[in-house]
């Protein structure tokens, strides 16, 4: 990775994404901060412009609506930008039982979680090809390892992110575009409050998850997953992890109710 490459962070006004930026501005990349809240984006701007001189752009934008890829590629293309390094970290969860989660929700999750991210995925990746050079970071979850009970089809959306992410590291070596896959377990964000629940005594600090996320992306590494705890859980049979699942969420659940 060179000095003043440009990175492009989706879901960067919190938590993990938010942190994300603020390593990459650490390592003096140029940004592109993406989220649905441009306020908060440009107060984020701001402070890294001020602290460490790089260029950062917004771009307000709701990735979860049909054709946002397409409308964020053209935006930076009409900018006359490129993207040296995408990061796909925007994601949304719902806990709870599958017939009880409005199918709003359910079409939120796939969408932003899946069908942007591989849009994205595809327009930026051919820029890529055409220079031999680029990387790409998907953020996936520990909850891609196994089937999550009482968060179907969160658990079942990150399983897509890690398996298509791992087939693309493979496909994109030839054309020097790696490919990363972040899969952090519970991380102290926004992100358990947006999806039902509190945070976990044991969730990872997210400048930690991020600080990790960018030596993996500079190693070139295949899969990273942050925290000792994190990576046993994802190494143990599938079937005990989903029984543990169900377990953990319906308790939760009940005690909500
Ligand atoms: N926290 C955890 O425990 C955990 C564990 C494993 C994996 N992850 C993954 O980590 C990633 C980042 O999550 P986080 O923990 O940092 O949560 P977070 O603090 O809630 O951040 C989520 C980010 O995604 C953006 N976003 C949500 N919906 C969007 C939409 N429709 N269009 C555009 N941007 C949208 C949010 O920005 P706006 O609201 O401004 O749009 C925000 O910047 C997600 O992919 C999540 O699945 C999180």
């Amino acid at each position: 990775m060179n000095d003043m490459d440009t990175v492009l962070i989706t879901g960067a006004s919190s938590g993990i994404g938010r942190e994300l930026a603020k390593v990459f501005a650490l390592h003096k990349y140029n940004i592109i901060l993406v989220s649905r809240s441009t306020e908060k984006l440009r107060k984020l701007a701001d402070e890294l412009i001020d602290e460490y001189k790089i260029k950062v752009e917004i771009i307000g934008q709701d990735l979860s609506k049909v054709g946002a890829a397409k409308k964020l590629f053209d935006n930076v293309t009409d900018r006359n930008l490129q993207v040296d390094v995408l990061i796909n970290n925007a994601g949304v969860g719902a806990v709870g039982l599958f017939h009880e989660i409005e199918i709003e929700k359910d079409m939120e999750m796939l969408k932003l979680n899946i069908i942007t991210l591989t849009e994205i995925t595809k327009l930026f990746s051919r820029k890529m090809i055409e220079r031999k050079k680029g990387k790409i970071l998907n953020v996936a979850s520990t909850g891609s390892f196994a089937p999550g009970p009482f968060i179907a089809i969160y658990y079942a959306t990150k399983a897509y992110v890690l398996s298509f992410s791992e087939a693309l590291y493979k496909e994109l070596k030839p054309y020097n575009v790696t490919v990363t896959v972040l899969c952090p377990g519970a991380t102290r964000t926004n992100f358990a409050k947006a999806a039902g629940r509190e945070n976990s005594s044991i969730a990872m600090e997210p400048d930690k998850v991020a600080k990790i996320a960018y030596e993996g992306l500079k190693n070139n590494k295949r899969v990273v997953i942050p925290g000792v705890a994190n990576k046993i859980l994802t190494r143990l049979p599938r079937n005990f992890v989903s029984d543990m699942v169900f377990r953990y969420q319906k308790k939760l659940s009940v005690k909500k109710k």
